[in-house]
């Protein structure tokens, strides 16, 4: 497995093996790598012939105040996790290389970026499509694998693709979970053992929210949502919940009238564990 840390040699790279007639698959990361992202690898492995990890701190999608710079790093133990997943090329640039000085173009997906997420974090997702957009420009990828857990980042990034008609197929892969059903994130790290127990709450908010709207046939959304958050306050006083959402999984709209549809129905939320905060969703067929 090789480091690339330029731009250009990415490119060149890319270009030689679509030139050969292989197939890229390309995992997006932020580094401190866990089951989720290898999971991604894994997955790209078996569906492309040359796999590609970025491993980029994208500070353009933190806001001030946010955790850009405790965010873990440690690239010794993703580097071995990328090559034992069957990576074969880590594009790893610096800060510099990706915005180097009087950098000034951003592309954003307006009216997706800025609901659910897009409302406690503005401007989040304008650094997550920009660097998107310019990985995607740099490693030239057939497929781009990205992960469910974060719904929201993969609802826009769907639209950009389309809407830029960029010439990649997004594949988006079940969330990984840990034992308890807590879905895996690089800032789990942040949580305490017991946090991390408390923290499985969510998850099965989400499959109580599922089953109330499957097979308690609830059909007034307010209920379904006053009740997870019942359900969270009443089981762990410690947590608080940021919001709640029961939307389609496209446009991220409201379900006002859930009797009569018929598409995915995305249910997600944001949360505080202690001072971590977390998000996860759950995606199902009415
Ligand atoms: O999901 C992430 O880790 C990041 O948002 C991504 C897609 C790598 C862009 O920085």
């Amino acid at each position: 497995m090789k480091i690339i840390k330029e731009i250009s040699a990415m490119q060149s790279i890319s270009e030689y093996y679509r030139r050969i007639g292989k197939k890229i698959g390309f995992v997006p990361t932020m580094g401190f790598l866990h089951e989720g992202h290898l999971s991604l690898i894994i997955k790209a492995k078996d569906e492309c012939d040359i796999v590609f990890t970025s491993i980029f701190v994208n500070p353009t999608q933190f806001l001030p105040g946010e955790d850009f710079k405790d965010y873990p790093r440690d690239f010794l133990r993703d580097y071995h996790l990328c090559k034992s997943s069957g990576c074969d090329y880590v594009f790893y640039p610096d800060a510099d290389t990706m915005f180097p000085e009087n950098y000034f173009t951003y592309v954003n997906v307006n009216v997706l970026s800025d609901k659910l997420e897009g409302m406690f974090r503005p401007g989040h997702f304008k650094g997550v499509t920009t660097i998107v957009l310019k990985l995607l420009n740099i490693t030239k990828p057939h497929n781009i694998y990205l992960g469910q857990k974060d719904a929201q980042q993969a609802a826009v990034l769907k639209k950009m693709i389309l809407d830029l008609n960029i010439d990649v197929n997004l594949r988006i892969c079940d969330t990984v979970r840990e034992e308890n059903g807590l879905a895996m994130s690089s800032r789990n790290m942040y949580l305490s053992k017991d946090e991390k127990d408390k923290a499985s709450v969510f998850n099965f908010v989400l499959n109580e929210a599922k089953k109330m709207i499957l097979e308690d046939k609830i059909e007034d959304m307010n209920v379904v949502k006053q009740s997870v958050k019942n359900i969270i306050e009443t089981k762990t006083p410690e947590s608080s919940l940021q919001y709640i959402a029961i939307t389609d999984n496209n446009l991220l709209e409201d379900i006002k009238d859930i009797k009569n549809y018929n598409g995915e129905v995305l249910i997600s939320l944001a949360a505080y564990m202690g001072k971590t905060r977390l998000i996860d969703n759950i995606l199902f067929k009415k």
